[in-house]
């Protein structure tokens, strides 16, 4: 069995659902459940007999060392974290808390349980840690994707806290030993995103006629990539990944934001949604965001070279995909914005 933390946020849930469909081996759920974790996001899954959840928080060690002892996971995937750039910005102490002293809390937990095994299941073990290429900081208009070879350089309380948290995972496999991968993944939309990013955020508040927050001139070129190609990636480096290895992830499809929101804006009026006749006059330019990274880009030659890894989706087929998904889940939105998390964006998108 393997285990997966952060499994009732966005990309967890996704890859929860991905696995299962593709393996009989069982899986168990850990995940703290914070404003950005919901158990709606597993309703759809069908094989109900391989899954299982479990409440509780990575800086927990305690209950981490009680359910490893019990479960022999042949496999843990971090994807617990505190993910919102913005939110970083406001209340930066919980993600220095998740993402720096939570991985390390779960690496230690992590190491105790491994060492005990035997000498096979010891060799076989993996702990893949999920991070973002946010950690690489940012490309001008002129300067290479990011490679695995480029130096850290974080801008944002969130990057900052990924990227210590990546080097707390080299660290446990450079010292102790422990089996680790890691990615560096660039964005990711699809289903069960929550609304604070901005693809999500832009389909419900067209949805409901309300304005596009575009921050400063909207020129900021972000690496989109499709969920499920992101899924795809993860289980070819749990399988096939070299221990040790680092793993940059990337969608090729790099787009300013202004674009982007004027692609759904298009999108959305093909499918004849959105309360407004000219759903781009909702565009409203607002304040830029401090420290607002300009371009991320990512090479993805080493995935793509040594474990055969493409991804599947071009951007118009991963984007008619997601707005369909969001067309057709409207209790799953109705449900999001009804809980906690809305408070936040209440406040900060008025
Ligand atoms: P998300 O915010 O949607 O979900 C995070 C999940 O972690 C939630 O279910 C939350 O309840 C859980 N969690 C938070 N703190 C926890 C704790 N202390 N203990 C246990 N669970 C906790 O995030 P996401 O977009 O699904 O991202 C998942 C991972 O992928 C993150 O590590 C993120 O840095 C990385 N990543 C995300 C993107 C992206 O575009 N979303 C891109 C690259 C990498
Ligand atoms: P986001 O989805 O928050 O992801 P990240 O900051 O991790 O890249 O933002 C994507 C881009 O969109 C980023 O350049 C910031 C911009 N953005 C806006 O212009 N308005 C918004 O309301 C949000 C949430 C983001």
């Amino acid at each position: 069995m393997i285990l997966i933390t952060g499994s009732a946020g966005f990309i967890g849930s996704n890859f929860t659902k991905y696995f299962l469909s593709k393996s009989k081996e069982a899986i168990t759920s850990y995940d703290k459940l914070t404003y950005a974790g919901d158990l709606i996001n597993f309703s759809s899954i069908k094989e109900k007999d391989l899954h299982s959840f479990i409440e509780g928080d990575i800086s927990d060690e305690k209950k981490l060392n009680k359910i490893l002892s019990e479960l022999k996971p042949r496999a843990i995937i971090n994807f617990a974290a505190e993910t919102h750039v913005d939110k970083s910005i406001q209340a930066p102490e919980i993600f220095f808390k998740t993402n720096v002293m939570g991985t390390f809390s779960l690496l230690t937990s992590t190491v105790e349980y491994w060492r005990k095994l035997k000498k096979t299941e010891k060799e076989n073990f993996r702990f893949l840690h999920v991070s973002t290429d946010e950690v690489y900081g940012s490309l001008d208009k002129h300067q290479d994707a990011f490679t695995e070879e480029n130096s850290f350089k974080p801008n944002s309380p969130y990057s900052a806290s990924k990227a210590s948290s990546d080097h707390i995972v080299r660290s446990f496999n450079k010292t102790y030993g422990l089996p680790t991968l890691t990615s560096n993944c660039s964005n990711n939309y699809g289903p069960y995103q929550y609304p604070e990013k901005i693809i999500p955020l832009t389909i419900i508040n067209l949805l409901n006629g309300k304005k596009i927050p575009i921050y400063g001139d909207g020129k900021q070129i972000r690496d989109w990539l499709y969920v499920k190609d992101h899924c795809r990636a993860l289980l070819k480096i749990l399988d096939q990944g070299k221990v040790g290895e680092i793993y940059n992830v990337g969608g090729r499809n790099q787009i300013k934001n202004i674009d982007l929101v004027e692609l759904i804006c298009n999108l959305l009026e093909n499918f004849g949604a959105g309360k407004s006749n000219n759903l781009k006059n909702l565009i409203d330019h607002v304040k830029d965001r401090p420290g607002h990274d300009t371009r991320y880009e990512i090479n993805t030659s080493k995935i793509s070279n040594d474990l055969g890894w493409q991804p599947k989706e071009t951007f118009e087929t991963g984007m008619t995909k997601t707005v369909s998904w969001y067309l057709d889940n409207y209790e799953w939105i109705e449900k999001i914005l009804d809980s906690g998390y809305s408070k936040w964006i209440k406040k900060h998108y008025k």
